[in-house]
């Protein structure tokens, strides 16, 4: 499976009559999720005696009003998650009635905690949303509620809580019901049910309120126990995402993932996605041997009759109804890295087994999510919700999110550090993209490099402004053409008058400006040119990102490595002068970052050292890497 976010464990039941309810507890601080939690399994008898009796300790020797124990206590402190170096603070309980197992997770309802309550709502069936009596729908009670149906949530109990502090007034009860259920309407849950209780004293949490006679429906728990969320997975076409190719022996491969949707029989024709090819499905392997027939949950081993290619990352699918394959997509993104998106920078998706380059080619708008209002947007910061199209470095199968949650979700990697920064949802797949296929060219690389005499290259100059980078580029330049190489040189401050003029040096601008012109770079290299790129590209993503484009052979990274105090002596522009007086903002190495690069195929320590030795180093590199034969 690939949830974007921490798996939950099943929970073993006796309940066999309905599927296990996935709970996600939401709402505002002090509006009484641990509180609810507490009280429901308390009264279930589901937490253990010693458990139950420290918890009245510490309800008295915190002071908690009443004889009532602070069930809140149970939820906090238990283990925060931790995915690829984030920090999401989700509290996952599960236990189970007579009747049904339950899941339940609980989201802390700090402002800022996007990310936990989307954590909690990707995985759930059903949001509690709980709301005081007392205040009624607050900004974080609408927040919750488009969260969760951003992530696909269709069932909604609105529980207003603390209703013995309004006296157990119906009035009060009716208006917020009434207004939740205008609001939650557009967002499209398919049910909503509205329960008021007592969390704190048990009305209506698991035994029906002689207080609240006015009420005639269900308690809390009798909803959650008998509530049908239709998981309708299993009689969707099929899939399989390929998780590992199973060689137990040399008889025996097969394809080994959970399925993600639908179901699978002996003798089913399976398409291989993205080939496209088919074969017939000729075992089923499940942890207890053989299968005719398995569905959407189970964890299998598929062998193919037919001889067709199979690895990590292709999805298996129903011939007839086959799911869409793209390099290109627009999603819903929720950002939760401290470090901003930077449409243009590439990062690395994790989406149904793949691990692909990925950017945000464009970002469309980010989602007020306390109005649902679309606000431009050129970046998006930790914990805010954004749409965009995206592009991958070669094409996937997958889902609309809407269709599947597991196959239409992915995740966003900082390439550098390997931290999650994104999780996403496909809203769908861009056609444009893959109806544009190369021509075969007649000329081949190797034709041009003998007409050119050598190989084309890429010098890529780094460093801080007034570093020399421009010196240096333009006199190996000379040096170059003096022996007859073909060359180009693309300058920071020229390529800005002309191709680049729309950018400034906003961190996402000088992305963009450094993938234009990589992209420049790349198509003379094709003409069989070396190209002196003289920028000052501050980020060790782009810099990278040019280096995969380029291809690791023809990317030569020079470091012109000049102390900023003798940048900022040199200061030929006069721009350190102005940027220190506050003139100029967004200045490298003022008030923006430069990252060194750490280990550059060339670093030239400009101190001390005249242009003309580090013009002969930087030529006797290319000598001694061949790039002056055409072999
Ligand atoms: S980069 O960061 O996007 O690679 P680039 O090398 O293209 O920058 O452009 C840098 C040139 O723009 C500098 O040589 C300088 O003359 C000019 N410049 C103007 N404003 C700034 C600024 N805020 N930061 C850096 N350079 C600036």
């Amino acid at each position: 499976m690939n949830r974007p976010f921490a798996p939950i464990t099943p929970v073993a039941t006796d309940a066999d009559s309905l599927p296990a309810l996935r709970i996600v507890t939401c709402g505002a601080v002090d509006d009484g999720k641990s509180t609810l939690i507490g009280r429901l399994l308390h009264e279930q008898d589901l937490i253990f005696d010693d458990q139950r009796a420290a918890l009245v300790r510490d309800s008295a020797s915190r002071g908690a009003a009443g004889d009532e124990p602070d069930y809140a206590l149970l939820l906090d402190g238990l283990a925060a998650e931790r995915e690829q170096g984030i920090t999401i603070d989700v509290a996952y309980r599960s236990f189970a009635t007579a009747r049904r197992a339950f899941v339940v997770a609980d989201a802390p309802g700090h402002a800022q905690y996007t990310r936990n309550m989307a954590t909690a709502a990707s995985t759930a069936d059903l949001a509690v949303l709980l709301v005081d009596a007392r205040k009624g729908l607050r900004p974080q009670t609408r927040r919750h509620a488009i969260i969760a149906s951003l992530f696909g949530l269709r069932h909604i109990v609105l529980a207003v809580n603390k209703i013995d502090l309004v006296d157990f007034n119906q009035t009060v009860f009716d208006d917020i019901a009434r207004a939740f259920g205008d609001f939650g309407r557009s967002l499209g849950f398919a049910a909503i049910h509205a329960i008021p209780l007592s969390a704190r004293h048990g009305d209506n949490v698991s035994s029906s309120s002689l207080r609240l006679p006015w009420y005639r429906g269900p308690t809390l728990l009798d909803h959650l126990e008998t509530v049908a969320v239709d998981d309708v997975r299993a009689d969707r076409p099929f899939r399989l995402p390929v998780q590992w190719i199973n060689r137990a022996d040399a008889d025996f491969r097969g394809a080994a993932g959970t399925v993600a949707q639908g179901r699978v029989r002996l003798g089913d024709p399976v398409a291989v996605l993205p080939s496209g090819l088919t074969a017939t499905v000729a075992r089923i392997v499940g942890g207890n041997g053989d299968l005719i027939e398995a569905q959407a949950g189970d964890a299998i081993t598929l062998v193919l009759g037919d001889a067709v290619d199979v690895g990590r990352g292709d999805m298996l699918s129903a011939t007839r109804d086959r799911p869409p394959v793209a390099d290109q997509f627009a999603a819903h993104l929720v950002w939760l890295s401290d470090e901003p998106l930077y449409p243009g920078r590439s990062y690395l998706m994790k989406i149904n087994h793949n691990t692909v380059p990925a950017t945000v080619t464009e970002l469309k708008y980010r989602i007020d999510i306390d109005t649902l209002a679309r606000l431009a947007a050129k970046t998006l910061a930790a914990n805010e919700i954004g749409v965009g199209n995206l592009s991958i470095a070669r094409p996937v199968a997958f889902d609309a999110y809407a269709d599947n949650r597991d196959t239409g979700a992915f995740i966003l990697i900082d390439r550098a550090s390997n931290d999650t920064v994104a999780a996403g949802m496909i809203d769908f797949a861009l056609r444009r993209a893959t109806n544009i296929h190369r021509h075969d060219q007649t000329v081949s690389p190797a034709a041009r490099t003998a007409l050119m005499g050598h190989k084309p290259a890429v010098l890529w100059f780094t460093g801080l402004p007034a570093s020399g980078k421009s010196t240096l580029a333009n006199r190996i330049e000379a040096a170059l053409h003096a022996r007859g190489v073909h060359t180009l040189l693309l300058d920071g401050d020229n390529i800005r008058h002309g191709l680049n003029k729309d950018l400034g040096f906003t961190e996402s601008d000088r992305v963009e400006n450094i993938r234009r012109a990589g992209e420049v770079a790349k198509l003379m290299t094709e003409a069989g040119l070396i190209v002196l790129c003289a920028f000052i590209s501050p980020f060790a993503a782009e810099r990278r990102m040019v280096r995969d484009l380029i291809g690791n052979t023809a990317f030569i990274e020079i470091f012109v490595d000049t102390p900023l105090a003798e940048c900022i002596a040199r200061d030929p522009k006069g721009l350190y002068r102005r940027a220190q007086a506050g003139e100029i903002k967004n200045f490298t190495g003022v008030d923006q970052p430069y990252e060194p690069p750490r280990q550059p195929d060339l670093h030239l320590s400009t101190a001390g050292t005249d242009v003309d030795t580090l013009t002969a180093r930087v030529v006797a590199e290319l000598e001694r890497r061949g790039l002056f034969t055409t072999d």
